[in-house]
């Protein structure tokens, strides 16, 4: 993409150096909201856990901030089908648990009409994070919109995991590049693909690190018109390259500006369990992508409970969107 860079630099008084960078305009803070529907829904939470709806299962979760006491009377708790015992910290290990009856590690879920599976891993996921839900629905309308208008939309997916973007793009119609890092996550990630239907769609499935596919691809002056990342805080490549993202994601917010397609439509980034504010998000964007025009929007990603006003943070979001 052309950048319409006039930087200039001057130094003030004091001798500091004023480079002004083109800024996209901002909008910060948003919160993009994720209400309960029949797919999944935040049921309760309080005394560091959170009770959810993942389709017909009722799921128990440590949850460090939620600080509050519950809502819900312990009867409901304890009609839960499953509860992850293990430390509060996001990656910490733990196990599973099946209070009522054993249950199997896969069982049928579904946004809009793409079927998935919801599946519980060796960590606290489940195959799915279902407040990304909003950012689903926003790329869904912009990749239609474009296929309405008779052209072509290239998808970047990093960090895919199960692949639940990649099948919504999919279906809207987007040429999808995924990469994980995972054979596991890619195996799942290509399950979904069939249990969608969605086997014909055309997805490239890579296992490959993040950050060495877009250092390549940048060689091979590939673009995408649109980008997804949703980097853990911490990964490794499938030839053991670590990925920190405090140390990394500037490189790769970078590497994403590159990528660009003249016509791109989006960018947008999510991060999880991280001692950052979503303005750390935003000023790395707007460094970035800033002298692309359009607007950097940022936030966080919220669930709201079901039958209650309370919300609950789950990530931070910061999204450059064309014009
Ligand atoms: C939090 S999950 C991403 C969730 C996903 N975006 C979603 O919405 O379902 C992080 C993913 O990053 C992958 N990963 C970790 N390190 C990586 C690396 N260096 N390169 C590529 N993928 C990596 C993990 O295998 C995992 O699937």
């Amino acid at each position: 993409m052309q950048s319409n860079k006039n930087n200039e630099s001057a130094s003030d008084a004091k001798g500091r150096l004023h480079v002004s960078r083109n800024r996209a305009e901002s909008r910060c803070p948003i919160i993009l909201e994720n209400s309960p529907d029949e797919n999944h829904a935040l049921l309760d939470s309080g005394n560091g856990l959170k009770l959810e709806r993942y389709g017909d299962l009722n799921i128990i979760r440590p949850e460090a901030q939620a600080l509050w006491q519950p809502e819900l009377s312990p009867s409901v708790w304890n009609a839960a089908a499953a509860v992850f015992s293990g430390d509060v910290s996001e990656e910490g290990k733990g196990r599973w648990n099946f209070p009522k009856m054993p249950l199997e590690e896969t069982w049928p879920m579904a946004w809009d009409d793409i079927h998935y599976l919801g599946r519980f891993t060796s960590f606290r996921h489940l195959g799915v994070f279902p407040e990304q839900s909003t950012h689903w629905r926003f790329m869904q309308d912009r990749i239609a919109k474009r296929i309405e208008e008779g052209k072509q939309f290239r998808l970047l997916n990093l960090f895919g995991y199960t692949g639940l973007a990649s099948l919504v793009a999919a279906k809207a119609g987007a040429h999808v590049t995924h990469v994980d890092a995972s054979k596991k996550a890619i195996g799942w990630a290509r399950e979904n693909q069939e249990t969608a239907g969605l086997s014909e769609k055309p997805i490239r499935w890579i296992c490959d690190d993040a950050v060495r596919f877009c250092e390549r691809e940048v060689r091979r002056e590939n673009t995408y018109d649109g980008l997804l990342l949703d980097p853990p805080k911490y990964g490794r490549g499938p030839k053991g390259e670590i990925w920190q993202l405090f140390e990394d994601l500037p490189h790769m917010v970078d590497l994403t500006r590159s990528l660009l397609s003249p016509e791109a439509s989006f960018a947008i980034l999510t991060a999880y369990s991280i001692r950052a504010s979503f303005y750390a998000m935003h000023e790395t964007m707007q460094e970035k992508f800033g002298d692309c025009g359009g607007t950097i929007e940022s936030g966080e990603l919220v669930l709201r409970t079901e039958n209650s006003e309370r919300r609950l943070s789950t990530s931070l979001f910061s999204r450059w969107v064309s014009k």
